[in-house]
């Protein structure tokens, strides 16, 4: 059977970089793009697009029935820090938007839908090191009890109605190609764009912060390998564990070092970010990831490192 794949909210960080992937795997055609902004980039002309905003269950009903689609990536949300600053909106998208999803995708016997959790879904009382697939959740920001509540929504749909429902729980991405959406994590990418333009950064976070990260090819090929596993083999159907490589940025520094010696960090104090980053784990067991659908990173932070300058430096 051919696959016809929606992503939903296909211009942001993750959303340009699968797109592509999801264009080169199956066909231009067979991809649709959907955001509430127009993109700016390759997307627009080489496939279809279409203007979708998730809480509009019509407008999104419309777009089911129009391409009958396949496979669902969900990927429209308000992030760790903008959704502080506007916690109503952050619940209303990340969860409403989630919930017409899984409706229609019931409704139109979608055959697969992705949506992404994150380490924001841990808290305080998480375990900090090598964080379990199973343990205390206790998240304090609004988007970390959205992902906590929508990872419990996935298992439900999957558990009473049979969705096949697959997610992860991202780490912080790193990537390129577009800008990071508002997240905690983003300093260390905005790392990079000023090591390259003005050889020196000002982190929000401290030195010793040390969180999840992966680079984004790595990101991309883990989501597409889990959505191919086969279904018998998904044993987890609220959110997946996933890591790449933990680093603070300290250390992230000295390996920006080794390709631009002259880079000097600095720190901002009071920055709001950094209490978010505190109440999340510093390294992630993802050994079941890696049991049910062989799961294995390739970049670590050496080759990423080398792959970020290199690209932003063209
Ligand atoms: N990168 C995200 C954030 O910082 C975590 O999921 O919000």
């Amino acid at each position: 059977m051919s696959e016809k794949i929606l992503v939903l909210g296909s211009n942001g960080q993750i959303g340009t970089e699968l797109v592509t992937a999801l264009r080169k795997a199956y066909t231009n055609d067979d991809v649709v793009a959907c955001d509430i902004r127009r993109p700016d980039y390759e997307i627009k002309n080489a496939g279809p697009f279409e203007f979708v905003n998730v809480l509009d269950k019509e407008i999104l009903k419309e777009i089911f029935l129009k391409y009958k689609p396949t496979q669902v990536y969900l990927l429209a949300a308000l992030l760790s820090a903008t959704g502080e600053q506007n916690p109503k909106l952050a619940w209303d998208l990340n969860m409403n938007g989630l919930l017409n999803v899984l409706d229609l995708a019931l409704a139109f016997k979608t055959a697969k839908v992705y949506w992404p959790s994150s380490i924001a879904a841990f808290g305080p009382n998480s375990p900090k090191d090598q964080t379990p697939q199973f343990c205390t959740m206790d998240p304090n920001t609004v988007y970390g009890i959205s992902k906590l509540a929508g990872e419990r929504w996935c298992e439900y749909y999957y558990q009473k109605y049979n969705l096949d429902v697959r997610s992860i729980r991202y780490p912080g991405l790193i990537s390129w190609k577009a800008a990071p959406g508002g997240g905690t994590t983003d300093y260390a990418i905005h790392i990079f764009h000023d090591a390259l333009k003005k050889g020196s950064y000002a982190s929000f976070l401290s030195a010793e912060t040390e969180l999840p990260m992966m680079y984004m090819e790595d990101a991309i090929r883990g989501t597409i390998e889990l959505m191919d596993a086969p279904a018998d083999q998904i044993q987890i159907r609220s959110s997946y564990n996933f890591a790449g490589v933990s680093f603070t940025p300290d250390v992230l520094a000295a390996e920006i070092r080794k390709h631009i010696p002259q880079f000097k960090l600095t720190y901002s104090e009071h920055d709001p970010r950094q209490a978010i980053a505190d109440s999340w784990p510093r390294s992630i067991d993802d050994s079941q990831a890696r049991t049910d659908w062989n799961w294995k990173p390739g970049f670590d932070l050496a080759k990423m490192t080398e792959d970020m300058l290199s690209n932003l430096k063209k």
